[in-house]
C-alpha cells in the first residue's frame, strides 16, 4: 500500500483562523481523502504555530499565560476544522511534549554537523514578520512589504545556519525534480532567490523567552521558523524514531500559499539535506484569497464572511466554490455572487436535477433499480466517458489540479444529462416494448451518479453521502476505491431507493442583499439609474482566456468561430470581428472573456461568452493584456 503524507502549515495562534486559512486546509483535506479513496494509507498533519514574540506580546497585553492564550486560539482552530469537515489525523501543536522533544534532537543533530555557528547578527527586522530582512530585500525605503512597517535595527548574539552551503545542492535538486516545487511561476522565483544567492540564516534570538530553548545552549531560544518547519517530521514522532516517521518520512505534499514558498522551499530542505534526511517530493504554495483585490486584514475589516456563505449555501457548496472557481496556483477574488452562481448553475441545475430526474423517473415506473436490459445508443460512450474521466480526473488530482478536476466531473455530468435529453427516457413509459429500454436508460443514469457520488467525495463528502442514500445504497459503498469505480454494472438492479431529496435546492439569494466587505448593508444609498452597484459588477464573471483556434464562419462575413482556453475548461466563441482580424492573427493572443453569458446560437453555431472588444469609428480592437496571464485569471 502507497503511502501519502499531506500537510498544511502550522498556522500562528495570534489571531483566531480565517478564510485564508481554511482555503489552504480544505484544499488539503482535499487531497487526503483522495488519496484514501485510492486505497492509500494516508497521514493529514495540520496545527498550530505557538511560539515567538508576536504570540507573547498578546498574551501579555491580555494579562494571561501565553500557554492560556494559545490554548484559547488552538481549540478555536480545531472547532473550524471540525465545522468545514477536515479530517486531519494530528493537530499538532507546539507546545507539546512530542514537538519540543523532536526539535531538540533535530537541533542537536544539526550543531554535529558542524553546520551551526555562533555570531553577531545585526539587521533590519520586522517584528510582526519576526525575521531579519537581508540587504537584497529591504528596498530603499526599509519597509516591510507585508506589514507596511518600517524595519528596525536590531543586534543580537545568535546562532546562525550556513544557508549558503547549500545554495548549489538546492539548485540542482530542483533541476533534477522538477515537480518539487509547483506551481513552475513559484518555481521560477525561487530559482532567481537560488541564483542570486543565499545568506546563512540566524537560528535563535537571545531576547524572547517563549519558545524551545536550544538544546546545546539554553541561553538561546530557537527562533520561531526554525522550531515551526521541524513539525512536519516532529508530529511523525523523529523524536523516538518512531514507526510514522519511519513510514511516512518524506512527505508527499507540503501545501502552503506563496508568502511562505521560500521557507518550505528553500530553507526547510537545506536544514534536512544537512542533518541527512530525505526532503520533501512536493512542495506547492498556492494564490492568496483575496476580498475586492484586497488582501484580507482583520484591521481593515476585510474579510470573507464563511459563516453567513455556509449557512446560505451549505458546506459542500463552500468547499465545491472555492476548489471550482479558482485555479490554485493564482490569486483569486472571493465573490459571494459567483459562488451563488455556481450553486445555482452547477450544483443545482446540473447535478441536483440530474438526481431528482433519474430518482423520481424510476420511482413512478420501477419499484427499485431496474435491470439494465436493453442496450442502446450512447450507452457504450457513456461507460467510456466514465472510465476516461476516472483517469484524467486522477492526472489532475496528481497535479492538484482541482478545478479541472471538478470541471471533468461536470463534463460527464453535463453528458449524463443531454443523454436523458437525447434518449427521451420519459416517453418511453408508454409502452411495455419500451420500457426495458427506459430502465436501462435509467439504470446507466444512477450508475453514473454512483460514479460522480465517489468522485466527488473528496470535495463534497456529505453530498457524496446524501447521493449514495438516495439511491438506496449502504455505508459499504462509500468504501468503493477509486480502482473499481468505473467497472459499470457496480449498482445492484432492484434496490429499493432510499427518501428522494433536493440535495441543492434552488435559492434566490438575490435579493438579500450583502455589501462587498461582506458586512450587513447598512443605510443604503439612494439608487441612481444610470449607475450599477459594485455588487452588480462583481456578478460578472470576467476571465483571460487563449484563443488556440480561429475560422470564419461560411456565409457570414462578419463571423469568426473561435476556441478559447479557459485554462479550465475551452469554450467555443462566435464573435463579430471577421472584418478586423484574420483568423490566424488571433491564435495565441490572450482576450478577456465574459464566462457567465448565457450560451447562444449565432448562425446555428453555440457561442458560450463573448469577448470584450472596442469599437470606434470603423476601426475594433480586441481587448488584450499587456503581458501574458495565466489563462483563466480573473479580471477585475
Ligand atoms: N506559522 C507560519 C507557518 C509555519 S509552517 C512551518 C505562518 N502562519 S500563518 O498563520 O500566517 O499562515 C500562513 C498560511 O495561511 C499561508 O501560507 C496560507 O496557507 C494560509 N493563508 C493565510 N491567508 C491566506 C489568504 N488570504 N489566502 C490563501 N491562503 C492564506 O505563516
Amino acid at each position: 500500500m502507497s503511502t501519502f503524507y499531506i500537510t498544511t502549515p502550522i498556522y500562528y495562534t495570534n489571531a483566531e483562523p480565517h478564510a485564508g486559512h481554511a482555503y489552504t486546509t480544505i484544499a488539503a483535506d482535499v487531497l487526503a481523502r483522495y488519496h484514501r479513496l485510492k486505497g492509500d494509507d494516508v497521514f493529514f498533519l495540520t496545527g498550530v504555530d505557538e511560539h515567538g514574540e508576536n504570540i507573547q506580546k498578546i498574551a501579555d497585553q491580555k494579562n494571561i499565560s501565553p500557554q492560556a492564550y494559545c490554548d484559547q486560539i488552538a481549540s478555536t482552530f480545531t472547532t473550524l476544522w471540525e465545522r468545514l469537515n477536515v479530517s486531519y489525523d494530528i493537530f499538532l501543536r507546539t507546545t507539546s511534549e512530542l514537538h519540543k522533544s523532536g526539535v531538540r534532537k533535530l537541533l542537536n543533530t544539526l550543531y554535529k554537523t558542524g553546520d551551526i555557528y555562533k555570531g553577531k547578527y545585526e539587521g533590519y527586522y520586522c517584528r510582526p514578520c519576526e525575521r531579519f530582512f537581508t540587504e537584497k530585500e529591504q528596498g530603499t525605503n526599509r519597509i516591510c512589504p507585508i506589514h507596511n512597517l518600517p524595519l528596525e535595527w536590531v543586534e543580537e548574539d545568535n546562532y546562525f545556519f550556513a544557508l549558503s552551503k547549500y545554495q548549489d545542492p538546492l539548485i540542482k535538486h530542483i533541476h533534477e525534480n522538477p515537480e518539487f516545487i509547483q506551481p513552475e511561476s513559484r518555481r521560477n522565483e525561487m530559482l532567481n532567490v537560488l541564483e542570486s544567492g543565499l545568506e546563512d540564516v540566524s537560528i535563535s534570538r537571545s531576547s524572547v523567552s517563549w519558545g524551545i530553548p536550544l538544546p546545546f545552549d539554553t541561553e538561546h531560544i530557537s527562533y520561531v521558523w526554525i522550531e515551526a518547519l521541524s513539525n512536519y517530521v516532529t508530529a511523525l514522532d523523529y523524536a523516538q524514531d518512531g514507526e510514522k516517521f519511519r513510514k511516512f518520512w518524506p512527505a508527499d505534499v507540503h501545501l502552503m500559499a506563496k508568502d511562505i514558498a521560500r521557507f518550505h522551499a528553500l530553507i526547510w530542505p537545506a536544514m534536512l539535506m544537512a542533518v541527512k534526511l530525505p526532503v520533501p517530493k512536493k512542495v506547492v504554495a498556492h494564490g492568496f484569497l483575496t476580498k475586492d483585490g484586497e488582501a484580507l486584514s482583520k484591521t481593515l475589516g476585510i474579510f470573507i464572511d464563511m459563516d453567513t456563505d455556509i449557512g446560505t449555501y451549505g458546506l459542500d457548496a463552500f468547499r465545491y466554490y472555492l476548489l471550482r472557481e479558482f485555479s490554485f496556483g493564482n490569486d483569486g477574488d472571493y465573490r459571494p455572487s459567483r459562488l451563488d452562481a455556481r450553486y445555482n448553475a452547477d450544483l443545482a441545475n446540473d447535478l441536483g436535477n440530474l438526481l431528482n430526474r433519474t430518482l423520481g423517473l424510476v420511482s413512478k415506473n420501477f419499484g427499485g433499480i431496474p435491470e439494465p436490459t436493453t442496450a442502446g445508443e450512447f450507452d457504450a460512450e457513456i461507460q467510456q466517458m466514465a472510465r476516461e474521466m476516472v483517469e484524467k480526473v486522477d492526472a489532475l488530482m496528481d497535479q492538484l489540479v482541482f478545478d479541472m478536476a471538478l470541471e471533468t466531473i461536470w463534463e460527464f455530468v453535463r453528458r449524463i444529462n443531454r443523454y436523458i435529453q437525447q434518449t427521451q427516457v420519459w416517453a418511453l413509459a408508454k409502452s411495455e416494448e419500451t420500457k426495458g429500454r427506459m430502465g436501462t436508460i435509467l439504470y446507466n443514469s444512477m450508475e453514473a451518479l454512483r460514479v460522480v457520488a465517489v468522485l466527488i467525495s473528496p470535495f463534497m463528502p456529505n453530498t457524496a453521502n446524501r447521493i449514495r442514500q438516495q439511491l438506496g445504497l449502504d455505508e459499504s459503498f462509500n468504501d468503493q476505491g477509486l480502482d473499481t469505480v468505473a467497472e459499470w454494472g457496480g449498482l445492484p438492479s432492484g434496490l429499493v431507493l432510499g427518501k428522494p431529496e433536493p440535495i441543492f435546492p434552488r435559492k434566490d439569494t438575490k435579493k438579500s442583499k450583502r455589501t462587498s466587505k461582506g458586512r450587513p448593508a447598512q443605510a443604503e444609498q439612494p439608487a441612481d439609474d444610470n449607475l450599477i452597484s459594485f455588487d452588480q459588477f462583481q456578478e460578472l464573471d470576467l476571465r483571460v482566456a487563449e484563443v488556440i483556434a480561429a475560422e470564419k464562419v461560411p456565409n457570414a462575413d462578419r463571423l469568426l468561430k473561435l476556441q478559447v482556453d479557459l485554462g479550465s475548461e475551452k469554450r467555443q466563441v462566435v464573435a463579430g470581428i471577421a472584418a478586423h482580424y484574420a483568423p490566424e492573427d488571433l491564435i495565441g493572443k490572450q482576450i478577456i472573456l465574459v464566462a457567465n453569458l448565457q450560451p447562444a446560437k449565432i448562425r446555428g453555431i453555440e457561442s458560450q461568452g463573448m469577448l470584450l472588444a472596442a469599437e470606434g469609428g470603423k476601426e475594433l480592437a480586441v481587448a488584450t493584456f499587456e503581458r501574458r496571464m495565466p489563462s483563466g485569471a480573473q479580471v477585475r
